[in-house]
C-alpha cells in the first residue's frame, strides 16, 4: 500500500511515526508529494486533494489521517488506540482522542494561519490572524495543564506532531517561555527514534 505524505506535513507524520513504530515499513511505501502541485488528477486518489492518504492494493483508499492512523495501528498489532468502553470510566479511549483532536486542531490552525500570512500584505485580515493565533495558544495552554499518558497513545502523538509543526513553522513563537511542563514533556517526546526519524522538512 502507499502512504501519499510531504516531509513537512504534521498530519502525515502521525502516520510516519505509526508506521516507524510498528516496523510497517515493508508494507507500506512512502510516497512524497509536493502539496503545491496537487492537481485534479490527486484527486481520483483523494476527492479532497489532500495528503495524507492511504491507497491499499485493492483500490480503495483510506482517508483522512485520524483514519489512517486508526487503520494503520490496525494492521500493526494495536498500541495507540486505546479500547472503547463507556463502562470502563479510565479505558482512556476518550481521553486519547480528545487529545488527538487538539493537536490536530492546532495544525490546522497553524496551516490557517500561515496561508493568510503568504496572501499579500494589503489581503490579510488581522482578525483571522489573530482567531488562529488564540486557538494555537489556548489550546497550548491547555496542553500545559493535561496530563499525558505514560503509555504513548494517538493523542501523544497528534501533540508531539503539532509541536514539532510550531517549532518548524512558527519558530518565534516562543511557546516553551511560559509552558514549562509542556516543554519539558516534548523534549523528551521529541527524542524518540521515530519522531526523530519523521523532523519535518521542506520538499525541495
Ligand atoms: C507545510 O509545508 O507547512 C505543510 C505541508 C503539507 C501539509 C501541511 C503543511
Amino acid at each position: 500500500m502507499k502512504l501519499y505524505t510531504n516531509p513537512a506535513s504534521p498530519f502525515a507524520r502521525k502516520a510516519r511515526i505509526i508506521v516507524f513504530e510498528l516496523d510497517l515499513g515493508k508494507v507500506v511505501e512512502e510516497v512524497n508529494v509536493d502539496t503545491r502541485s496537487l492537481g485534479d488528477d490527486f484527486r481520483r486518489i483523494n476527492p479532497l486533494g489532500k495528503i495524507p492518504v492511504l491507497a491499499l492494493k485493492d483500490g480503495s483508499t483510506i482517508l483522512d489521517s485520524p483514519v489512517i492512523c486508526e487503520y494503520l495501528d490496525d494492521l500493526g498489532g494495536g498500541k495507540f488506540f486505546p479500547g472503547r468502553s463507556l463502562l470502563r470510566e479510565n479505558s482512556g479511549h476518550w481521553k486519547a482522542l480528545t487529545l488527538a483532536a487538539i493537536g490536530d486542531g492546532i495544525c490546522d490552525a497553524a496551516v490557517a494561519r500561515i496561508y493568510e500570512t503568504r496572501r499579500p500584505p494589503a489581503q490579510q485580515s488581522e482578525a483571522i490572524l489573530a482567531k488562529h493565533l488564540a486557538a494555537i495558544t489556548v489550546s497550548l495552554d491547555v496542553l500545559e495543564r493535561a496530563k499525558f499518558s505514560k503509555k504513548t497513545t494517538i493523542g501523544e502523538i497528534a501533540v508531539g506532531c503539532a509541536i514539532g509543526y510550531l517549532d518548524f513553522r512558527m519558530p518565534d513563537l516562543a511557546w516553551r517561555e511560559t509552558r514549562p511542563n509542556l516543554r519539558d514533556w516534548y523534549e523528551k517526546f521529541a527524542q524518540y527514534p521515530s519522531m526523530k526519524a519523521t523532523w519535518p522538512e521542506a520538499l525541495t
